[in-house]
């Protein structure tokens, strides 16, 4: 099937490593021009050299922080300035601290506020005006699913996530009628550091071994194994592909059947 995505151009945030990383080369691959950030430059360049010799394709890479608005606006404009526009605008970031209400400040809280909900409105804010001029486009939030079942110990991911789905669903109706679609993906568990970083932690603390601690947390998913970060990327090339030109205001988990709620 031929997504449409060729010389299309897409920004993709916090995309070094993990699902970020895994969606740009995704688009890359359909000969999308990508670009790309992350705070680490060192990181960044070696995951921008390996997408370009993986696909062929474009990559510009921007190191920045993400829940900095001014860094925002920047990474935005230099992309403009150098592939010409924006047609696809990938919103993520790195995960917020976890903790229970007791254990947070009040400077978590905002801290978590700016860098899982705000980077996605300014992102936003700094990229539709060019989405505009181009006749459409396509706005893909990352979230967790998290924000259909709110996951016990992440009082920050649950509160700042669900703000994204609140903005991107009203965002969603006031954006049609520029052929600008703005959707959400959450991502159940998939393969990437901060899952390995999580399951060795566990594993230490309950004395078992980090094989142990993957069986524990895929218990509780029906197709039983840890998703793949390709897997994950594919719908999101999809939702940000020509073929996805019906579908805005949705929030579709991609969990091997986690999620236990009805919608
Ligand atoms: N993997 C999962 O199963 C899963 C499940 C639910 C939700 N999520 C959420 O999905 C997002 C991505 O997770 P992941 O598993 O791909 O994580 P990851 O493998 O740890 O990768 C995180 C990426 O984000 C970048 N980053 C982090 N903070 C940033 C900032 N302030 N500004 C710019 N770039 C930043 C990192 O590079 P630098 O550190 O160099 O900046 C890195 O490229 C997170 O919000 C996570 O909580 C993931």
């Amino acid at each position: 099937m031929d997504l449409g995505l060729k010389d299309k151009v897409a920004v993709v945030g916090a995309s070094s490593k993990g699902l970020g990383r895994a969606i740009a080369l995704g688009l890359a691959k359909e000969g999308a021009k990508v670009t790309i950030c992350a705070r680490s430059e060192d990181v960044l360049k070696e995951t921008a050299d390996d997408i370009r010799q993986q696909t062929g394709s474009e990559v510009f890479a921007i190191p920045i922080d993400i829940s900095q608005p001014e860094q925002v606006e920047s990474l935005i404009g230099k992309s403009i300035s150098h592939f010409g526009g924006i047609d696809i605008l990938v919103n993520n970031a790195g995960g917020p601290r976890a903790g229970r209400f007791d254990d947070l400040t009040a400077e978590d809280y905002e801290t978590a506020v700016n860098l899982n909900l705000m980077s996605t409105i300014n992102l936003c804010r700094a990229a539709v005006p060019s989405m505009r001029t181009r006749g459409g486009g396509r706005i893909i939030n990352l979230t967790s699913v998290s924000v259909k079942q709110p996951v016990d110990g992440l009082m920050l991911s649950n509160m700042a996530r669900t703000g994204v789905i609140g903005f991107a669903k009203t965002l969603a109706s006031e954006l049609a009628s520029d052929k600008i679609l703005v959707n959400n993906v959450c991502p159940g568990i998939i393969f990437t550091d901060r899952i390995q970083q999580l399951a060795t932690v566990r594993a230490e603390e309950a004395g078992i071994t980090f094989d142990e601690a993957i069986e524990k947390m895929t218990a509780d998913i029906p197709l039983g194994r840890i998703g793949d970060t390709e897997e994950f990327a594919n719908m999101v090339v999809f939702l940000a592909s020509e073929k996805a030109s019906y579908i805005t205001g949705t929030t579709i988990q991609i969990d091997g059947g986690m999620v236990r709620s009805l919608l």
